[in-house]
């Protein structure tokens, strides 16, 4: 997997993405950075949005996104039907929404977890391989449904 990632939060995950963007370029990855700036209030989809596309389109393979439960930039995220963002609170977890989810965007709860725990959980993400078989069948029924007329 190219070593090239994009990474967004709001303002209460703003300390924390700055630290994985250091943490990520000293482990050789090229990191876009969607925002926010700075620790001034903001809104989480402002930020969300853009990182969906740039995963949708290709720009980047994988995406980080933090908010301050990971909740709302979940909501957001998975508003995108090429978007699977997994919110991901333990390095089992952030495993397991890559094996079981091909999760293409990890999503963190800046305010729940300390820089260590990140760091942990975004390489247990990154080593991960998705398994595919029965969990590639369920991916598949994600999409809703269209409606017979
Ligand atoms: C901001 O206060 C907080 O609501 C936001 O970071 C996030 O947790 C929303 O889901």
């Amino acid at each position: 997997m190219e070593k090239k990632i994009g990474i967004a939060s709001d303002h209460a995950g703003y300390e924390m993405k700055e630290f994985l963007v250091g943490y990520l370029g000293a482990q050789g990855y090229e990191v876009l950075d969607f925002g926010t700036d700075s620790p001034e209030s903001v809104d989480y989809p402002d930020y969300a949005h853009p990182l969906a596309e740039a995963v949708e389109s290709g720009q980047v393979p994988l995406g980080i996104a933090l908010c301050g439960t990971g909740v709302g930039m979940s909501i957001t995220l998975n508003k995108h039907q090429g978007i699977r963002a997994g919110l991901a609170w333990t390095p089992e977890i952030g495993a397991l929404i890559r094996r079981h989810n091909n999760a293409n965007i990890v999503v963190l709860p800046a305010r729940f977890i300390t820089n260590d725990e990140a760091v942990a959980i975004l390489d247990a993400y990154f080593s991960a391989e998705f398994e595919g078989g029965r969990h590639q069948r369920r991916i598949d029924k994600i999409p809703v449904p269209k409606q017979e007329q």
